[in-house]
């Protein structure tokens, strides 16, 4: 039986992982570097700096460490200026709707977030009391595909992991959430999230019953 719902955030709640694209793409063209939708794919619930090191390598670039926190910490400020945008559009479809059922229901949930920007995002959209708790890559101190970020969320929740389900558009998120022992749906294409049991790209095609009875198939 599901207890407790535990979010990532950039591409499962809000659309921001197109900003975190964005602002490493700026930083990638002025510098020459090959980044695309692909290698993306591989900076998705990934912390800044290994992002970084992510692209860096894709380009068989070297740099010394003061430099790259410069490249990271720009990187940061693009995406922060992004984020003076962001409004009910970059909410994902339904994800309001469903929080709001799941909550109805008793059931916790949780947000765990790589992100350090994750309570700026929650703020600006008014989305943080949605949340019980609210773990980022600030209390951690091992990133997914680790489990940790989940195992916090649900100690943070008070719920058991094997009775905990978590939404992730992350290959490293799946993979550490059911390092963590806890249900997993992809939020995403199951091309991407192989790992996953099931996937979503819309939250009202969600069955409630069948997902807190864990009985959540295919990919819908
Ligand atoms: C994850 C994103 O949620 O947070 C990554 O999927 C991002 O793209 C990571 O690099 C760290 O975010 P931030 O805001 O702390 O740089
Ligand atoms: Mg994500």
């Amino acid at each position: 039986q599901i207890k407790a719902v535990l979010f990532d955030l950039d591409g499962v709640i809000v659309f921001t992982d197109r900003y975190h694209y964005l602002g490493w793409k700026k930083l990638a063209d002025e510098h020459g570097w090959a980044f695309d939708e692909e290698v993306n794919n591989g900076c998705r619930g990934v912390p800044r700096m290994e992002s970084l090191e992510v692209i860096l390598r894709h380009n068989g670039v070297e740099l010394p460490e003061a430099e790259k926190e410069e490249l990271a910490t720009r990187k940061n400020a693009y995406y922060v200026e992004l984020l003076k945008d962001i409004n009910e559009e970059d909410v994902y479809p339904g994800a309001v709707e469903f929080l709001k059922k799941i909550r109805a229901t008793g059931v916790k949930t949780g947000l765990c977030s790589s992100s350090k920007n994750a309570p700026l995002v929650l703020e600006s959209l008014g989305l943080s009391d949605y949340f019980d708790a609210v773990v980022t890559g600030a209390d951690i101190k091992n990133a997914k595909p680790d489990p940790e970020i989940f195992l916090l969320g649900a100690e943070w929740v008070g719920v058991a992991p094997e009775n905990c389900v978590v939404f992730e558009d992350a290959p490293s998120g799946v993979a550490g959430a059911l390092a963590a022992g806890m249900a997993c749906v992809g939020v995403g294409s199951p091309e991407l999230l192989t790992e996953a049991p099931v996937t979503i790209t819309d939250y009202s095609t969600i069955d409630i019953d069948a997902l807190l009875n864990n009985q959540l198939t295919g990919s819908p």
